[in-house]
């Protein structure tokens, strides 16, 4: 639409760069690090079912609907949804669902680059072969004692957030477009062979039943299920939306959102499968927290054969799946910054990546200086840390509330005529995905809100 105007970010080369830029963005840390977490603070089974309806009946029309408009707006998505608005005759006052997904990204990224941190030195820790016949005692007195020391941590924060703004600061396109071709089908192996493993243990019936079992589920409990619905897929904060703006005329946007979400919740459902058997075949507590992985992995890594090889790869490849999200965490930020302030690419990136590395500071602390530091908000949330308060907020308030006026936008300001142009689909499809973001997909982002706050 407004392309001639904003020749300035390059295009994917084709559809399959598309796919697996996007994929490379929804796979990360979130289906491997949080969704088992979360899954066993929330008892499982209901939970996981919650999460996949939220996964179809929710992300999936929203996936559709940000790609479609930011395809549509080609700029960043502060500037597309202000154009956008403005084509449909409607208030530039819709530019502030761009501002909020760019605040989403920044805050989401400030903790998410000390946790690939985490991961980073996971690496050499395991290849140091430290976990060589490890008890769940001394995995845990590990990872305690890394958490515990901010320096350590720092210094592998530090290192994450340089890796993201080098590749931020050259183009998304450069080398991700290769680097996703071969790692992602080698992480998707490698989840294999540890599911693999975990069959092995004679706890494996035990995990899957915790994971798909129906058992009780909170207010809250629900309401992130659907937070992380969004959080996996990156959906909510224009993440998916700025990809989508590089993304030219003639693909078929429905499809490839079938293959993003696809390919994003076996990766989820597989780590599930991996851990929780490794989690009761040691006596673990399934509700551990954000350290979950970090206690039960270096566990299977120390006991199976070629461990420590395995180990090594895994905790690499998990860092580049976190490193394909973290980039897309910060694009619409950086296309901003060039799009209006006119600055280069790098300065843009340089900026955002200085004010990300600072905050993340906070979520260091939050598991050691200031780890008592706890505060609660009545009805919003109980008791927790700085790290806590900004995961709450993020994925379980400003993502799903972003994904809400998305599909408010693109359900109800949108004319009929122009959706249906740019999704070019069957009618029977086009029908489906208009009446999810018409209702099913405002409805249900609003009763979740309202029971999370107990109001109904
Ligand atoms: N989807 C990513 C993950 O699951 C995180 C992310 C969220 C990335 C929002 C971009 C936007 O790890």
């Amino acid at each position: 639409m407004t392309k001639e105007k904003f020749p300035i970010h390059a295009q994917w080369s084709n559809r399959t760069a598309f796919i697996l830029a996007a994929t490379g963005s929804a796979v990360g840390l979130g289906n491997i690090w949080k969704f088992p977490y979360i899954t066993g603070e929330n008892g499982g089974g209901t939970f996981v079912l919650i999460y996949l309806c939220c996964i179809l009946l929710v992300g999936l029309p929203v996936m559709i609907a940000e790609i479609m408009l930011g395809r549509r707006g080609k700029q960043s998505p502060i500037n597309s949804m202000k154009t956008l608005a403005a084509a449909e005759g409607r208030s530039k006052a819709w530019k502030w669902l761009g501002w909020m997904g760019v605040i989403a990204g920044f805050l989401i990224l400030s903790y998410y680059s000390v946790i690939a941190g985490w991961a980073m030195s996971y690496i050499f820790k395991t290849a140091s072969g430290m976990f060589l016949g490890a008890t769940a005692d001394g995995v845990n007195s590990i990872f305690k004692s890394f958490v515990g020391d901010p320096e350590r941590v720092l210094a592998w924060h530090t290192l994450f957030m340089v890796m993201t703004m080098v590749v931020v600061s050259r183009g998304v396109k450069n080398g991700l477009e290769k680097a996703v071709t071969y790692l992602m089908p080698m992480l998707f192996i490698l989840m294999i062979v540890l599911v693999i493993y975990a069959m092995t243990t004679g706890y494996f019936e035990q995990g899957a039943l915790f994971m798909f079992s129906p058992g009780a589920i909170t207010g809250k409990g629900i309401l992130i299920a659907m937070g992380h619905a969004f959080f996996t897929l990156s959906l909510g904060m224009g993440a998916i939306m700025v990809y989508g703006s590089y993304l030219s005329e003639d693909y078929s946007i429905v499809q490839a959102s079938i293959y993003i979400a696809l390919a994003d919740t076996v990766v989820a459902l597989l780590a599930g499968l991996a851990i929780f058997p490794v989690v009761f075949a040691n006596g673990l507590q399934p509700g551990a927290g954000p350290g979950l992985i970090f206690q039960t992995l270096p566990i299977a890594f120390g006991h199976m054969q070629g461990g420590t090889l395995i180990g090594v790869m895994f905790f690499v490849l998990l860092v580049f799946a976190a490193w394909t999200s973290a980039i897309s965490l910060i694009e619409p930020a950086v296309a901003w910054l060039i799009e209006n302030k006119g600055h280069t690419r790098v300065y843009a990136s340089v900026v955002m990546g200085f004010w990300t590395w600072l905050l993340g500071l906070g979520t260091i602390f939050s598991f050691n200086i200031w780890k008592d530091d706890t505060w609660s908000i009545p009805f919003l949330f109980h008791n927790m840390h700085f790290f806590d308060t900004l995961d709450y907020l993020t994925a379980n308030i400003m993502l799903p509330l972003g994904g809400l006026f998305i599909a408010l936008f693109a359900g109800w300001i949108m004319r009929t005529s122009s959706s249906k142009m740019e999704l070019n689909t069957v009618p029977a499809i086009y029908k489906i995905w208009h009446f999810l973001v018409r209702y099913v997909t405002p409805v249900a982002v609003i009763i979740v809100f309202l029971r999370a706050v107990g109001a109904i």
